[in-house]
């Protein structure tokens, strides 16, 4: 469905990244000679580990808990998409272009790795929220994802296949962790993991918080968790991507036919994975997993 290429830099070709070759030919020089202030706020995730969630979060904590605009305008245009415009056929706005042109303080959403984010974010170090989900259900979702949005139509069990060879897209997830977790101490760095936000969001608000230096009373931080809440998210017209799929499809040519009662804010389970693959297939994603990589920077999948 998209005409994927890996892409590597000349100075560590060791390193790849999984894109559509629109992305390769027309974003990446733009995405990484980007300008970036001081007071920009990023959120970079491998896609499916939470992104919405926690930008909802994160946005509501910013702005002071301004549930009139996140109620009146849609999160994608509160926090856009960076390279979205070049992912592949279809999205008629340069979503770059809106990045760059937002009053400021910018709200970033990316799905890069590390190495193919601007230069500038790692010299002006703005605040950058980075959130992690284990890879299976972040597999199974993704899937999931392609069925619904991108009209994939293999089975499960060969996106899964695909998923553990590294071919889908923003592949491979083990090495997109490596490079945050390893900056993860870095005081203008908040790393969250999917899972402790389904245990106790308001631990994980309360960590934004301090990172964001804001201070909010247990009633209103009470309120925020209901606002964040899985049927609340899911209700939303703002949060929720619904609509916007249907209006982006239509804009393209397409019906949009949800599949299985398919939303964007689909079932939010921790191990939901379980319910959906074969013992084969947890195999396969066990063993890609297992990562020399993330052992020796001490790095543990919540599953
Ligand atoms: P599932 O497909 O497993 O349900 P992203 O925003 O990065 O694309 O991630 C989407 C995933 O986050 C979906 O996972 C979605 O259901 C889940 N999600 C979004 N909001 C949530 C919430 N409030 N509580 C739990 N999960 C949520």
């Amino acid at each position: 469905i998209f005409d994927l290429q890996r892409i590597s830099l000349k100075d560590d070709p060791s390193k790849f990244c999984v894109m559509p070759k629109t992305f390769i030919d027309k974003g990446f020089e733009r995405i990484k000679n980007m300008k970036v202030f001081e007071d920009d706020i990023w959120i970079v995730t491998f896609p499916k580990c939470g992104t919405t969630w926690a930008q909802e979060m994160i946005w509501m904590i910013g702005n002071d808990l301004d549930y009139e605009t996140s109620a009146k305008t849609s999160l994608d245009e509160r926090f856009p998409f960076l390279e979205m415009s070049w992912l592949g056929p279809g999205i008629p706005f340069d979503i770059f272009e809106m990045c760059q042109e937002m009053p400021r303080p910018r709200y970033i959403k990316s799905h890069l790795p590390y190495f193919l984010l601007p230069d500038q974010l790692w010299t002006v170090k703005p605040k950058i929220v980075y959130v992690v989900r284990n890879a299976k259900d972040a597999a199974v979702s993704w899937y999931h994802h392609h069925v619904n949005l991108h009209g994939y139509q293999g089975r499960m069990e060969d996106f899964i296949e695909a998923f553990s060879k590294d071919l889908v897209p923003y592949s491979p997830i083990n090495e997109h962790i490596i490079d945050f977790w390893s900056i993860k101490d870095e005081p203008n760095i908040l790393f969250l993991f999917f899972e402790d936000m389904k245990k106790n969001l308001d631990q994980e608000v309360k960590r934004a918080m301090q990172f964001f230096g804001k201070d909010f009373s247990q009633e209103q931080i009470d309120k925020l968790c209901q606002h964040l809440s899985f049927e609340s998210v899911r209700n939303s017209k703002t949060v929720n991507k619904d609509e916007q799929i249907k209006l982006l499809m239509e804009l393209g040519g397409k019906k949009y036919q949800p599949k299985d009662g398919f939303s964007f804010i689909r079932k939010g389970k921790v191990g939901g994975y379980k319910d959906e693959l074969s013992d084969e297939q947890i195999k396969l994603l066990d063993n890609y997993v297992n990562h020399p990589g993330l052992e020796k920077i001490g790095f543990e999948y919540k599953f």
